[in-house]
Order: C-alpha cells, then sequence, then structure tokens
C-alpha cells in the first residue's frame, strides 16, 4: 500500500509516517507541500498515486486562528477540501484529523449521572475560529470524497512536537510554582496511539466519522500534575480558573469525545490516558537512537 503524509513534519504527521513503516510511505511536510494550494496538492497526489492519504497537516495555533480567520479557513477547510479533490480523482482513500473544538457545551448527563463525552452524532457548535475552520473541513470532504474518515481527537501530545504535557515539564523544570486551569475537562492523546489506530482504520474500509482518543478524561489540571509525577520532578501545582488566563480564543470547558462509533466496531480501544501519558514520558527520558 501507498501512503501519503502530508503535515509529517508535525507531532502527529512525524509519527503517522513511523507508524506506517511497514508500508510504502511518502512524508511531505509544510515546506514540500502547501495543501492550501490546489494546484500543489492535486499534482502531489496525482503524481504519487497513494492508495490512502494522511492528512496531518493543519493550521493548530488556536489564538493564531481566532486572529486570522481566513488563513485559518484556507488551510483547515480549503486544505482538506482540495485534498479529498483529487482523492476523489485518483481513487484514493484520506483520512482526515478534526478535533474535540467542533464541540462545546452544555454537555448532557448520561444515565448514571456523570456528563457524558459528545459521540459523533452530537450536532457541532464550535466556540471558536479554529473549532469552525475544522468543522467546515469535515462539511468538505464529506460533500467531496465518499472513502474519508473523518477522524476527531483531542489534546494531543508527541515526543516530537510542541504539547501541552511538553510545555508542563519545561515550566516545571524552570519555576518555582505552576497554575493550571482546572475547569477544561477533555480527552488527551497520546500521537503513538493514535497513529496506530489510524493504520489500523485506513484499511477498514469503514468510511465515516469516527473519534478517537485515549481512555479516560482529565482536566488540565490533572494532566500536569500526573505529568509531572511521572517525570519525578516536585513543583508544586495551583488548579486556578481559565477566567485567569486572558487569551483570543474561547475554549470549551468539556470537550470530552466518546469513542461510540469505534468501541462498538471493534477499532481500538486506545490505551488509558495515564498509560499514554506514561509510555510518552518514558519516550522523552529515553537516550536518542544513533
Ligand atoms: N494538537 C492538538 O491538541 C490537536 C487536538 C485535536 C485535533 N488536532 C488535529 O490533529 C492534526 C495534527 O495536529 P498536530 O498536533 O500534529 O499539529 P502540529 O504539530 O501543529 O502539526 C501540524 C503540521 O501541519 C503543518 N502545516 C501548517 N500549515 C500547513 C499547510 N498550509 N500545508 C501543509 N502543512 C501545513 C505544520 O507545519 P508548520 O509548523 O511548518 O507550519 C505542522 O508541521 C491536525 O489536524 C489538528 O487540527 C490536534
Amino acid at each position: 500500500m501507498r501512503v501519503l503524509v502530508t503535515g509529517a513534519g508535525g507531532q502527529l504527521g512525524l509519527d503517522v509516517v513511523d507508524a506506517f513503516a511497514e508500508h510504502e510511505v511518502v512524508g511531505l511536510s509544510h515546506a514540500d507541500l502547501d495543501v492550501a494550494q490546489e494546484p500543489a496538492v492535486a499534482a502531489a497526489v496525482g503524481d504519487l498515486a497513494p492508495d490512502v492519504v494522511v492528512n496531518a497537516a493543519a493550521w493548530t495555533d488556536v489564538d493564531g486562528c481566532e486572529q486570522d480567520p481566513d488563513r485559518a479557513h484556507r488551510i483547515n477547510a480549503l486544505g482538506p477540501w482540495w485534498l479529498a479533490r483529487a482523492c476523489e480523482r485518483t481513487g484514493a482513500t484520506l483520512v482526515t484529523l478534526s478535533t474535540d473544538y467542533v464541540f462545546s457545551g452544555p454537555p448532557e448527563r448520561g444515565p448514571d449521572g456523570r456528563l457524558r463525552g459528545f459521540d459523533e452524532l452530537d450536532p457541532v457548535r464550535p466556540l471558536n475560529v479554529y473549532g469552525r475552520s475544522k468543522a467546515a473541513g469535515e462539511q468538505l470532504v464529506r460533500e467531496t470524497l465518499a472513502a474519508h474518515h473523518i477522524v476527531r481527537t483531542a489534546w494531543l501530545c508527541g515526543a516530537r512536537g510542541g504539547n501541552f504535557v511538553r510545555t508542563m515539564l519545561r515550566l516545571g523544570r524552570e519555576r518555582a510554582e505552576l497554575e493550571v486551569v482546572d475547569d477544561e475537562v477533555g480527552s488527551p492523546t497520546f500521537t503513538r496511539d493514535l497513529a496506530r489506530a489510524l493504520r489500523e482504520l485506513a484499511t477498514s474500509g469503514r468510511y465515516g466519522t469516527v473519534h478517537l482518543v485515549n481512555e479516560g478524561r482529565c482536566s488540565r489540571y490533572e494532566l500536569a500534575v500526573r505529568a509531572l509525577e511521572l517525570a519525578r520532578l516536585d513543583t508544586p501545582v495551583r488548579p486556578v480558573g481559565s477566567a485567569a488566563f486572558a487569551r483570543p480564543a474561547v475554549r470549551p470547558t468539556f470537550s470530552v469525545l466518546d469513542t461510540r462509533h469505534a468501541r462498538l466496531s471493534g477499532l481500538g480501544p486506545l490505551p488509558d490516558w495515564e498509560q499514554g501519558l506514561a509510555d510518552l514520558i518514558a519516550e522523552l527520558d529515553a537516550p536518542p537512537t544513533a
């Protein structure tokens, strides 16, 4: 199977290229292919003739998107559309990533009284420009290409990239105390685990929208505390409300994803988030390979 990965220099893209190593995989970074340029996308997909395209390219700067909605739309909405159009012409399958930020509350309680995660059938209601641009990308892909997998994921953390866990570890080494929001609850997801599940999904032939996140849920505060513990850092962490941090983009306070489709169709499950976090910290601690 020939696989083309876009956004291959990003934290997920790097791990996707590794996960597909047993196949013929071509990773194109932003410098190699700008997904916002339709002629370049058409040429790359046409020339490489992949069986599967995994689109890990996106503008993920949530506050940056708020300040430049057209750029967000070009990359996060039109980019997947150009890829879907190219895949439609060549007969390729498209796996494209979306986000928990297409949702916002108010969340509902399940029969057990617990807030229930958003499942694949919940209506999207993005709170910020990034979420709107990603929801638009989803819609354009659905309207264009039957052979698509739209994968919503959340709170991504990998060993090679900027993310919440790596920031907390750095700040934990630099500062005497950390303040972390405890009123954002979500589904931490680790790119190694997600990349393996994408490989499974890409050959399943079961097209549509699916949520893929590590099992369990936590607040940003709980994630930071556990990350520091696992890294053996004893920096105190103080829980604070998100109102303490003024940022351009509003974030949902609850964006847990329920993995109903994956669970009931035999895909996954991904490991519990604490296991994924432990694996990430071990990978960060491991001496670099030559
Ligand atoms: N990070 C999260 O917490 C999170 C949560 C939910 C869903 N997701 C989704 O998961 C996917 C992967 O995210 P990630 O965390 O791996 O993000 P990332 O580390 O920011 O990687 C995204 C990559 O896309 C590249 N890129 C940006 N604009 C591009 C363009 N016009 N053409 C081609 N490449 C471009 C970036 O390159 P440059 O940096 O060089 O511009 C970067 O290498 C994205 O679809 C994202 O929306 C992420």
